[in-house]
């Protein structure tokens, strides 16, 4: 098949990138799963590297990795619990240990330990949800002879690419539809040019023609990946978040629990990547037996009953805003559908019943709480005052209530009218 030159390439794919990706910027939420071998030591995926284990060492690692019959049903079953649209797992991490039936990596979850086909469980446990499903695909590998030398020999380098284009290609055949191909790690070769990039994603692009490619590939093909921060961009983007801002792979729940996010943490990342355009992929590291981490599950529940009250206000288009001039008031973020405001409280903070919204400058034709129970309020000068809210938090379930403020045209913002010099569009203060 004749590739593309890259610009051509890269213009092909923005053609057709809002009609691939519609449902990734609607989903906003998925779920991350980071399984291995590496899950037996449960001192983070790259204990293998941290820890300079032999690699015949560490092999022995395969015939005791023995995941639980349904452990890819647990996993899909509280991600959609969670209100998750989606998931991405490690088909075969930096230990170069393949999750599934490989005829081009006998290293593999049939051939060892378990010998099952983890990834035909998990892509059958995503189809049982309506999860959409993302394949995690690490170039750099640990156990591949040519895995090290392909950047100093041309040779190895060879025989290295073909074996990554091998293993994906069998991944985008065997499995169906497949949603995502997330790659990560593009070590030790450091150019698009070097990782042959440009023509294996376009292979890959022509098995599965709606594949949806990250910026791991030393190309940035169709999203950003900031890890382990929200950090915004322009283009579309996914924060790829730990559990416990620790490891990526298991960890002792005992003691991971005092890292691990509450469910409010969770609801607070979300409303960033709602309101500035992004997507959250928030991961879980199954234990050796492929049991979901019992710190995860009670605040992943959480943030699925949250988002079953509330989701509207996160799923669907939402605006891109950014910055201060949508900071109603220094604890509240919006989120933005067309020409309604939800704005998420992370404090509930009425003062006998009033409370204010800053730096609107028109005035919505009404405000609720989500249910629909309409608010009082008044537009004085550049605020929105609210009056006759009750004292007690209205949200049950984590403390975050929404209002819902619905405008007849865009809403404008002002942030800090008293000081102009700190607006945004201005022109650059000159000192
Ligand atoms: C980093 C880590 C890798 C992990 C990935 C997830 O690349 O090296 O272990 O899988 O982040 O984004």
């Amino acid at each position: 098949m004749k590739t593309l030159a890259l610009p051509d390439y890269e213009a092909a794919i923005a053609a057709t990138r809002d009609e691939r990706m519609r449902w990734w910027r609607e989903a906003r939420f998925g779920m991350f799963v980071h399984f291995g071998l590496y899950a037996q030591l449960g001192r983070n995926e790259w204990a293998m590297a941290c820890e300079n284990i032999p690699p015949q060492e560490y092999e022995k690692l395969a015939d005791t990795f023995a995941p639980k019959e349904g452990c890819c049903r647990e996993w899909a079953a509280l991600a959609k619990k969670a209100g998750m649209k989606y998931m991405v797992l490690t088909t075969r991490h930096h230990e170069g240990f393949s999750l599934w039936d490989s005829k081009v990596n006998p290293y593999n979850s049939v051939n060892y330990g378990p010998h099952r086909d983890i990834v035909k469980e998990f892509v059958e446990a995503c189809r049982e949800n309506d999860l959409k499903i993302g394949f995690y695909s690490s170039l750099m590998d640990w156990h591949h002879p040519d895995g090290g030398i392909c950047a100093y020999d041309n040779a190895a380098r060879r025989r290295f690419l073909d074996y990554i284009q091998a293993l994906n290609t069998e991944l985008l055949t065997q499995y169906g539809k497949i949603d995502i191909l997330w790659y990560d790690v593009p070590e030790p070769l450091q150019s698009w040019e070097g990782w042959d990039s440009l023509n294996r994603n376009q292979a890959m692009r022509a098995l599965q023609p709606h594949i949806i490619i990250n910026d791991r590939s030393r190309l940035p093909e169709d999203f950003g990946t900031p890890e382990e921060h929200i950090n915004p961009s322009e283009r579309d983007w996914e924060a790829c978040m730990t559990f416990n801002g620790v490891s990526w792979g298991y960890l002792d729940s005992k003691q991971a629990a005092a890292y691990s996010y509450t469910p409010q943490r969770i609801v607070a990342m979300l409303n960033t990547c709602c309101e500035r355009g992004g997507n959250l992929l928030l991961n879980i590291g199954p234990m050796p037996d492929g049991s979901v981490p019992q710190e995860a599950i009670a605040p992943l529940e959480a943030v699925g009953q949250w988002l079953a009250v509330n989701g509207e206000a996160v799923y669907g288009k939402l605006e891109k805003t950014y910055g201060n001039q949508n900071q109603a008031n220094g604890v509240s973020r919006p989120s933005t559908k067309g020409n309604t405001v939800y704005m998420w409280n992370k404090i509930w903070h009425p003062v006998n019943g009033d409370m204010a919204l800053g730096g609107f400058l028109n005035a919505p034709r009404s405000i609720r709480f989500m249910d629909g129970t309409p608010i009082d309020f008044e537009k004085k000068g550049d605020r929105i005052l609210l009056h006759g809210l009750p004292e007690a938090n209205p949200d049950p379930i984590l403390g975050i209530p929404l209002l819902k403020l619905e405008f007849d045209e865009q809403p404008q913002y002002r942030f800090a009218s008293y000081f102009p010099q700190l607006n945004r569009g201005l022109e650059r203060p000159v000192i």
